[in-house]
């Protein structure tokens, strides 16, 4: 199994080859060329962890499956999450003026643009993974279904749905412990849970493994939202790349507002107990996975 460094730099390497959004790419416009495509690459080549498209090339593997016939699909996953980013950080949404230590995409490029800088990576991450099918014909069946996933995790009854409800609740000022589950889970666990379960689509993985992944991913997808909480208080800026303490100033419900400093702590303590059992099933071949739950517990960034 790889490290984490590794997948990264193949990720950011397939990715610098995407058509669409390299300089030379087709999202030019008679007299504006390259605006589509280079308001998509200033957010998706400003650095990000690049956990996502990892975690999925790293089930790959954990399940016998092969990285390059997965590549598309992780690349996929992290044009998808960016898109996230740029919508989140609008005005209309969190208003965030710096991410991944650079101004947000609508500062620079302008709000209308951003709003279809991310419409062009979503578009992007399914003309990608439909390209990607498209050529392996032989194994259609199974991109459809980890296509599938993909979607159900970024979607409606996802990302979105937990985006909504985050949204709502700080305007309301309204939600308890439940609507923050609801959130947490919806925003930032699904955009982990369906991209694992895509790698096990992508293998064809049993039952039983699909099951292990998708608790693994629920458990270290709430314990990644709850330090990101933690980390808005008690991180820094140069580290997160984005304006910390924003989220008591706009009154957003998270697990700081819930739980406290302490309380969040603690939390994130039994989310990680929670993911490392969910790997039990797979031995010492998930230590990556181990690993990166342990990192989290007291990461910086
Ligand atoms: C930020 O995700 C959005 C959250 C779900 C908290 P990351 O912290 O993974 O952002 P990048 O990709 O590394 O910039
Ligand atoms: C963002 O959650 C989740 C998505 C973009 C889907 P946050 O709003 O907490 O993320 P940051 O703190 O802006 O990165
Ligand atoms: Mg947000
Ligand atoms: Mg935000
Ligand atoms: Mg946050």
């Amino acid at each position: 199994m790889r490290t984490l460094q590794e997948y990264a730099r193949i990720v950011n390497d397939r990715l610098a080859q995407i058509p669409e959004i390299t300089p030379e790419g087709s999202a030019g416009i008679g007299k504006l060329p390259g605006l589509l495509s280079a308001s998509m690459r200033y957010s998706l080549s400003a650095g990000g962890k690049r956990l996502r498209p990892c975690m999925l090339l790293a089930a790959v593997e954990l399940l016998g499956g092969s990285v390059e016939d997965a590549l598309d699909f992780a690349c996929a996953v992290e044009m998808i999450h960016t898109y996230s980013l740029i919508h989140d950080d609008l005005p209309g949404m969190d208003d965030d003026t710096l991410r991944r230590g650079r101004p947000t995409n609508h500062v620079v490029f302008g709000e209308g643009q951003a709003i279809l800088a991310g419409d062009g990576l979503l578009n992007c991450a399914f003309e990608t993974m439909l390209a990607q099918a498209s050529c392996r014909l032989d194994r259609a069946a199974d991109s459809l279904l980890a296509m599938r996933e993909i979607a159900t995790g970024s979607g409606v009854t996802g990302m979105i749905a937990g985006q909504v409800l985050d949204l709502w609740c700080e305007r309301e000022k309204t939600g308890g412990e439940a609507e923050l589950e609801c959130i947490q889970y919806g925003k930032t666990a699904c955009m982990f849970i369906y991209p694992l379960r895509a790698a096990g689509r992508l293998c064809r993985a049993t039952e039983a493994q699909m099951e292990a992944l998708t608790a693994y991913g629920r458990a270290f997808g709430l314990l990644f939202q709850a330090t990101d909480d933690l980390l808005d208080v008690v991180g820094t800026v140069e580290d997160m790349g984005k304006t910390l303490g924003k989220d008591a100033r706009s009154g957003k419900l998270t697990c700081i507002s819930a739980y406290g400093v302490d309380g969040t702590r603690a939390l994130v303590e039994r989310l990680h107990a929670e993911a490392v059992r969910a790997l039990d099933s797979f031995g010492p071949d998930a230590d990556f996975f181990r690993a990166l739950a342990d990192d989290m517990v007291g990461r910086t960034k």
